[in-house]
């Protein structure tokens, strides 16, 4: 078991490598945060455990089994962000959520069951995470084609890749071969994932927890370049920031103006923004631009630059100078966030329906 740990760790060393091309509860206002395969394919060194043959996270993993898999995700995203734009940002969010709960593993994805509560009941992902039908009919069309083939928690990372493409951010190569858990954690999503109104020193503390740094939090924390917040996320920074009644001081005035349209004081919950008011359905690096003049939507994309921490500070400041730079490390972090404690061995399975474990 210790050379299969060694030999894992070194393979995902080396998927990093040669791809280069977080509880601190809900504090401030009372809503806090807001609201409430089959084993086959090539690529990488197979070992045999308990009798089957498991591979590392490949970039090949499907290139035998499902070579379809990555055009089969792409053509049904393409037809469903035609009909509703704001999907890309809906399932890369997905990913997000399912990796930082007991790594990317597709817990999220699971509904009730009879031994766990489902993940999507929540604090952060009740009336808020969106995009599980699309991930449904992206694993009926794989069903079809490579019964049992394609587990959940790659379908996620594919099509939280595909997003980005689509909506004209990066590619990258995207390491492939995570199974399915076999249970969800309410208390792991209501404990690692962020708060929007955290502080930077949080936002360090909660992506540290998941193995990722300062670099990884400022490059991921732009895929807000994509998608809405409801009012009940940013609702404190407009009336009652630091619990003396006033607004967060580092709003821009117009801006501020123009969410307390949106989120009256009460009621309005929710009521959504764009988290980049200036171009919410393209990726691009407009959310540190707007980050830079003082828009950003909530207290932990402001956070980044006007929380003081050296490293975030100077990255926001790159970043917005500089889309390809962003692009470049936005990839980078997506394949260490999809890397974030995958099973890969018989403790998970490939489900063939993503909302139940077979
Ligand atoms: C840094 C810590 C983060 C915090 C505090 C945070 C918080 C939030 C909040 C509060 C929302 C709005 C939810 C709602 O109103 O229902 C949101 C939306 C979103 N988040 Fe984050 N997030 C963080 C990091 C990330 C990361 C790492 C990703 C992906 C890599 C991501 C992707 C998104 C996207 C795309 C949306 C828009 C979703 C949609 O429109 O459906 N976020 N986030």
């Amino acid at each position: 078991m210790a050379s299969f740990k060694l030999l894992y760790t070194t393979l995902t060393l080396l998927a990093l490598l040669s791809s280069s091309t977080c509880s601190l509860g809900y504090p401030g206002f009372s809503f806090g945060w807001g609201h409430g395969g089959g084993v086959g394919g090539g690529g990488g060194v197979s070992h045999p455990v308990g009798g089957q043959r498991l591979i590392g996270l490949s970039p090949g993993f499907y290139s035998h089994s499902c070579p379809q898999a990555n055009d089969i995700v792409l053509s049904v995203l393409e037809r469903a962000i035609s009909k509703d734009r704001r999907l890309a940002a809906s399932l890369l969010r997905l990913h997000f959520h399912d990796c930082f709960v007991q790594g990317c593993d597709a817990s999220v994805l699971l509904d009730d069951h009879p031994t766990f509560a489902s993940e999507k009941k929540s604090i952060p992902n009740k009336n808020s995470l969106r995009g599980f039908e699309v991930i449904d009919e992206i694993k009926a069309k794989l069903e079809q084609v490579c019964p049992e083939t394609v587990s959940c928690a790659d379908i996620l990372a594919l099509a939280a890749r595909g997003s980005t493409v689509l909506t004209g951010g990066p590619n990258w190569e995207l390491p492939l071969g995570r199974r399915d858990s076999k249970k969800a954690s309410l208390n792991g999503s209501n404990n690692n994932i962020p708060p929007p109104n955290s502080t930077i020193q949080n936002l360090v503390s909660f992506f540290r927890r998941q193995g990722l740094n300062e670099v990884d939090l400022v490059s991921l924390s732009g895929a807000h370049t994509l998608g809405m917040a409801r009012c009940t996320t940013f609702k404190q920074r407009l009336y009652n920031q630091n619990g003396h009644n006033q607004p967060d001081s580092t709003l821009e005035r117009n801006y501020y103006h123009d969410l307390k349209a949106i989120c009256p004081k009460t009621g309005g919950d929710n009521n959504i923004s764009p988290l980049d008011l200036a171009s919410p359905a393209t990726f691009d690096n407009t959310y540190f631009k707007l980050i830079m003049s003082g828009k950003g939507l909530l207290t932990s994309d402001q956070v980044l630059l006007s929380g003081n921490l050296g490293e975030p500070m100077q990255l926001v400041k790159d970043f917005a100078d500089d889309q390809t730079l962003f692009f470049n490390h936005f990839a980078r972090s997506m394949i260490k966030m999809g890397n974030i404690r995958p099973i890969i061995d018989n403790k998970g399975e490939v489900r063939k329906n993503c909302r139940r474990v077979n």
